[in-house]
């Protein structure tokens, strides 16, 4: 049911967090090191987190509690990006963390688990309201939500709130996916789930909504009448960085593109909700999502590109290929790059091509969005002898030089009349100085406060795995083995550009 409109609404611009305790399935793995642990410790070093706080680490490796604070520590002070570590806060905030060691599928853990957290409740005044966050093995989620339903922590007691929080990825294709769901929904209501997409809580992502609906200036323009086309690139420096296993398995399109991307694409092309509120906003993304064109797959080649790096010198740096990483086969058939060209098939959107690329291994990391507008519909300045002006680009820059700039011609000082391309630019550095928050930290205050608005919904998860799907099928049906294919530390490979040169497009950066 659609809810008041929290504009309107003074006590919500608050955002205050209640009570709660924090219990991370996979205590002992990557994300809790990296990203949760390092945005809970911010959080309280920004006063964001209530009195009554604690958080409980699971995982199968036998640790006591001061172990696993220790650890905490160490893991903070590695990955807390640009803030200072105060050790007194940390000492304080230290003291709330517990640790549990067992295993997700032995049901006497959750017995334990309950006991634990009836204790901590009146230790640390967290009122029993827990959010459970999954970022265990994807193929324990199951088991876990259904474990921690036949214990009885899916229910809270006299009004206390339990949440859970998935991690992508939901489902490895889209039979999966709904399996996940069924088992997710065993115990918990569609209201108490919370699937992240840490995309949706990048400053940037969400400012694209301020940009589009906060302004009257580009939405008039926002459609096919005056956009030629969409680029959404999400290019990566880095290798599979000791995730080869995992990467093997899961390549480019599952990691980046079914989520993460067409999470953004839904952003840039959604229609605007009527109040900016959970169900109304991701009723939009999800009639977006569900206008995707879904490729039959005879069209597949046409509209979608595979690659694979290879090794390379790259600027005197010697970079192995993906087949020679470990943990990785030596035939590994996985993308990692892939490049789409989606089409909305709506009223706004009917003809604009939206191209999508991401990759590990590319020559620098950047994530952008750029909006190609039409030509002018009479070129002028041709009779001058000069070039006809540039189509006016609008960068929507995501990281990591955050910011929006708009290319637009200019004449060219002297005699004549010269066009050039400038640009105007919008800095979040120098424009508004402070720290943005990390996705997490945003995404995680969101779920203790309970709102849904920057989470992913199942139907919206559905949808991202119908379009992707054919092509999946078609690079996991393929015969012949075109890999390696780029060289790393390059923009990918040449079959690339070609999709783009079919309507006489050009990727931007390459
Ligand atoms: C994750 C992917 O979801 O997103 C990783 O699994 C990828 O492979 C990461 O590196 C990118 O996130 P960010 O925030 O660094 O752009």
């Amino acid at each position: 049911m659609a809810q008041a409109n929290p504009f309107q609404d003074p006590l919500r611009f608050e955002r205050r967090v209640p009570p709660c305790a924090v219990v991370i399935f996979g205590a002992n793995g990557d994300l809790t090191k990296r990203k949760l642990l390092p945005s809970l410790y911010r959080l309280a070093f920004e006063r964001r987190l209530p009195q009554g706080f604690a958080v409980v680490g699971i995982s199968r490796t036998e640790m006591s509690d001061e172990d696993f604070r220790k650890k905490m520590e160490a893991s903070v002070k590695e990955f807390l990006e640009n803030s200072p570590f105060d050790q007194d806060l940390w000492d304080d905030f230290a003291r709330g963390l517990f640790y549990l060691a067992g295993d997700v599928g032995d049901d006497a853990m959750y017995q334990r688990l309950s006991a634990r957290l009836d204790e901590i409740a009146q230790a640390r005044q967290t009122a029993s309201n827990t959010l459970f966050y999954l970022s265990t093995q994807p193929s324990h989620y199951g088991t876990a939500a259904r474990g921690l339903g036949r214990a009885g922590l899916a229910r809270g007691a006299n009004g206390a709130w339990r949440r859970l929080v998935v991690e992508k990825p939901f489902g490895h294709d889209q039979t999966s996916a709904r399996e996940l769901e069924l088992a997710l929904h065993e115990h918990f209501a569609e209201e108490q789930l919370y699937r992240i997409d840490h995309y949706l809580g990048k400053e940037t992502v969400q400012n694209i909504l301020a940009f589009r609906f906060g302004n009257p200036l580009f939405e008039p323009l926002w459609n096919r009448q005056y956009i030629n086309s969409v680029q959404i690139t999400a290019a990566e420096s880095i290798g599979v960085e000791g995730r080869g296993g995992y990467y093997q398995e899961t390549g480019a399109l599952r990691d980046m593109i079914q989520n993460h991307l067409l999470q953004v694409l839904a952003t840039v092309a959604m229609e605007p909700s009527a109040v900016f509120e959970a169900t109304a906003v991701r009723d939009e993304r999800a009639k977006l999502l569900r206008s995707i064109r879904i490729y039959k797959p005879s069209e597949v080649d046409q509209h979608a590109v595979a690659g694979q790096y290879g090794p390379a010198n790259a600027g005197g740096k010697e970079l192995v290929g993906f087949r020679q990483e470990e943990g990785v086969d030596a035939k590994a058939m996985t993308d990692t790059y892939a490049a789409v060209e989606f089409q909305i098939e709506n009223w706004r959107w009917a003809g604009v091509p939206f191209y999508v690329r991401t990759g590990k291994r590319m020559p620098k990391r950047v994530t952008d969005i750029a909006i190609r507008f039409n030509h002018v519909p009479h070129s002028l300045f041709m009779t001058e002898g000069v070039d006809t002006a540039r189509p006016n680009l609008l960068i929507l820059r995501i990281q990591p030089e955050e910011g929006i700039s708009l290319r637009f011609s200019s004449k060219q000082p002297g005699p004549g009349m010269k066009l050039r391309p400038v640009s105007m630019d919008f800095n979040y550095g120098s424009s508004f100085g402070s720290r943005t928050p990390t996705a997490y930290e945003t995404l995680l205050v969101d779920a203790m406060i309970g709102d849904a608005t920057l989470y992913t919904r199942q139907d919206m998860v559905e949808a991202s795995w119908e379009a992707v799907q054919p092509i999946l099928n078609v690079w996991g049906n393929r015969t012949d083995d075109p890999f390696p294919n780029y060289e790393a530390g390059s923009w990918g490979p040449k079959a690339a550009d070609e999709l783009l040169a079919r309507r006489g497009n050009e990727w931007r950066l390459a």
